[in-house]
């Protein structure tokens, strides 16, 4: 097969990872004294997830994490990127610490370790303790200081042995789908509910950054988003402001505020949500990080919609565009576009991609193989999308595939398949995907070329 990729690009030192996130991969959600989360609770709701699906055993990582340190082995990685949940080390969400909560993650980063395999810690992926969400969860700022004093816990705890951290995955998802969509925990559709819950993670973030470098000197500490491209559904000047407030909406909102400039005006006046703000806030919320994680998926297209909610951006199915089996129109030059506002807007100067894949409907062959080629050809573009970036000069220090293994995808279940490892649920049986064996086969290639 011709090489697609411009490995050559690839600093020696690159990070090839592979992320999870506890609530989708652990299970075990009774076990060892963990408190109960926001999505545990909603995952329960009759009708809020695919299938009523839930993350009760998800992929049984809590139990089978030697396993599935041997699957990163295999493929050959030196990062993994995984969350500690909230509720395994602070069951309440404040109060009381579980020690084995805490000593459960204690063996994982010892095991990565021991197999030459870089942990990155993600402190908050969306599992908030249902005792915090009962006191009014992300809407007051009470939870943003127990998310650092959890973030102390944790770092004080393993800040021996992990140097790469972040404090919040994806604010974006716990703050609009959460809160104004209403498609994700808590399950929302609150506008003002939403501006004030993404203003205290916002701040959780600050707050969590400052209580980790106290914890853990030597932390290197970053904040993972995700954002898309967006395109004006045509040259209409109507769908051009669209995009520019969809754009608000999706990328400013949540990166110009961790970049010393503020909320934006032109978003805050659009929403009309008067921000709980302190002073100092904005000097906390945008203090230097060490490095920033880009979670990329997908562009977005969108017309003007004055009916419609924030940010009256409707988003317009474009027809003839590669998809994926999330309906995620494929366009791996969004990756690249946005790699690149991040080095010269944003002024980032160590970057990641935090998570990048696709699901796919897999098929599981008679010989038992899954040959996924929509996958593997999303990975190519992708990496050369990341080739192309770091030849301009983007400083893109490491790449993780979302996912290492299949695993449950929020809302949609099990169904919706990122794995490139394969996991059949009722047997807990992993197969490396050919997905799986083409990352392998190119950091392979990688690694030999830097060694010459
Ligand atoms: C991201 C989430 C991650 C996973 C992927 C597909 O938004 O961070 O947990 O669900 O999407």
């Amino acid at each position: 097969m011709s090489d697609p990729i411009d490995l050559a690009a690839f600093p020696r030192d690159f990070a090839w990872g592979t992320a999870t996130s506890a609530y989708q991969i652990e299970g075990a959600v009774a076990e060892d004294g963990r408190g109960t989360s926001i999505w545990d609770t909603f995952s329960h709701v009759p009708g809020a997830v695919d299938n009523a699906d839930h993350g009760d055993t998800a992929c049984d990582h809590y139990h089978r994490w030697p396993e599935d340190i041997a699957l990163m082995k295999g493929l050959g990685t030196d990062a993994y990127r995984f969350s500690v949940a909230w509720p395994r080390v602070v069951p309440g969400g404040d109060g009381p610490v579980n020690k084995a909560g805490l000593d459960f993650y204690d063996r994982l980063v010892d095991g990565l370790l021991d197999a030459g395999i870089t942990p990155s810690v993600t402190l908050y992926h969306w599992d908030l303790p249902q005792a915090l969400q009962d006191r009014g969860g992300w809407t007051v700022r009470e939870t943003a200081e127990h998310l650092a004093a959890y973030a102390s816990v944790v770092a004080e705890r393993l800040g021996d042995r992990v140097t790469q951290w972040a404090t919040l995955n994806e604010p974006l998802c716990s703050g609009w789908i959460g809160h104004l969509e209403g498609r994700m925990a808590p399950g929302l559709t609150d506008l003002t509910a939403a501006v004030r819950a993404s203003y205290h993670l916002l701040l959780s973030h600050g707050l969590a950054t400052q209580a980790v470098r106290a914890a853990a000197p030597g932390a290197r500490i970053g904040l993972v988003t995700n954002h898309s491209t967006v395109a004006p559904a045509s040259t209409r000047p109507e769908d051009i402001e669209a995009a520019a407030r969809m754009d608000g909406h999706t990328n400013r909102w949540w990166l110009d505020p961790v970049y010393g400039r503020g909320f934006p005006a032109d978003m805050r006046e659009l929403y009309g949500v008067e921000l709980p703000e302190r002073p100092g806030d904005p000097e906390t919320i945008g203090a230097p990080l060490d490095w920033h994680g880009l979670n990329y998926y997908f562009p977005v297209t969108v017309s003007d919609d004055p009916a419609g909610p924030v940010p009256y951006a409707r988003e317009v199915r474009l027809p003839d565009v590669p998809r994926t089996g999330m309906d995620w129109h494929i366009d791996a030059d969004g990756l690249e576009t946005f790699l690149l506002r991040l080095t010269e807007d944003y002024g980032v100067r160590r970057l990641y991609v935090t998570e990048n894949g696709s699901a796919f409907p897999d098929t599981v062959g008679p010989d038992g193989r899954i040959d996924d080629p929509e996958r593997t050809r999303y990975l190519e573009q992708h990496l050369a999308a990341c080739a192309s970036a770091l030849r301009k000069g983007v400083p893109l220090a490491g790449y993780y595939a979302w996912s290492l293994l299949d695993n449950f995808e929020w809302a949609y279940g099990y169904d919706k398949r990122f794995g490139l490892v394969h996991v059949d649920y009722a047997t807990q049986k992993r197969t490396m995907k050919t997905s799986g064996w083409r990352y392998a086969d190119i950091i392979r290639a990688h690694r030999a070329a830097a060694a010459d």
